[in-house]
Order: structure tokens, then C-alpha cells, then sequence
């Protein structure tokens, strides 16, 4: 079915120029871009975002990563959007993700790791919302 996901190009590929190339990737593969925002998010925004990994212990490092810079934040919709924007991403070590996709192509690492897709329906409402308020999923 016709589903919407959240996605991030995060500070490391915004960094890099790679914005450009990640949406031209996901306009190729068929995914429309509902919303759009470039945003620099601060440190309650980000750890508001991440709370289910609050307890992890990269918790610190993950925050700090995401507030270093820029990033941009994005609604996209389409049949089976969020499995198809994670198949699109790879896996979330660069290292491990298969050629072709984002991740190997513009991530650095597991916490460079370039973008961000939500993980499942329940956290795309919560993810979209978090961003884009009054959004309507
Ligand atoms: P993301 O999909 O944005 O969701 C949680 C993020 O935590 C994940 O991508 C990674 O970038 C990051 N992450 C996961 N494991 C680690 C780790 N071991 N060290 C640092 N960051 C991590």
C-alpha cells in the first residue's frame, strides 16, 4: 500500500555535498518527496528524536553527531515506502551495506552513516510528526 516514511540526509553527507546525489537516488527509485526542510537541530530536538536509544551506550556520541551541523529532513511517500527507503539505505554499517546503496556509497561508519529511514509504521508517525508538526500522516 501508498505509505509515508521519515528520512534524514544527516550533518556527515550534508557535509560532503551528497545531497544532491541522495535525493536524485530517491527520485529514481520511485519515492516521492512530500516534505522538505533544511534544519541545524538542537540538542533536545535530536535526543527528543532518538529517545528509544537513550539508554544505548553511543547515546551521547549519536546526539552530538546529529547537532554538529545541518541536515535535512524529509517526508517520502510511496508503495511500501519504509522498507523500500531502508532497502534503499543498506544496512546501517556502511561496511555491511550492499553495493549500490546509500549507505555504502556516502557512509563513513556506523555513526556517519549518511541518512536515516524510520524503522516501521509506528515510528514514521512519531518521526514525521516530531519534524513536521500537524503533518498529516
Ligand atoms: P539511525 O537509523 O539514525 O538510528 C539510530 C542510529 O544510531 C543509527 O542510525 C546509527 O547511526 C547510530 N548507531 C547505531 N549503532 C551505533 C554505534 N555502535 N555507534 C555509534 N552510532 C551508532
Amino acid at each position: 500500500a501508498t505509505e509515508k516514511t521519515f528520512a534524514i540526509v544527516k550533518p556527515d553527507a550534508v557535509e560532503k555535498n551528497h545531497i544532491g546525489a541522495i535525493l536524485a537516488l530517491i527520485e529514481k527509485n520511485g519515492l516521492k518527496i512530500r516534505a522538505l526542510r533544511m534544519m541545524h537541530m538542537s540538542r533536545p530536538i535530536a535526543e527528543g528524536f532518538y529517545h528509544v536509544h537513550k539508554a544505548r551506550p553511543f547515546f551521547g556520541e549519536l546526539v552530538e553527531f546529529m547537532t554538529r551541523g545541518p541536515c535535512v529532513v524529509m517526508v517520502l511517500e510511496g508503495e511500501n515506502a519504509i522498507a523500500k527507503w531502508r532497502e534503499l539505505m543498506g544496512a546501517t554499517d556502511p561496511a555491511k551495506a550492499a553495493e549500490g546503496t546509500v549507505r555504502k556509497l556516502y557512509g563513513a561508519n556506523v555513526g556517519e552513516n549518511a541518512t536515516h529511514g524510520s524503522d516501521g509504521p509506528d515510528t514514521a508517525k512519531f518521526e514525521i510528526g516530531w519534524f513536521f508538526p500537524g503533518y498529516d500522516v
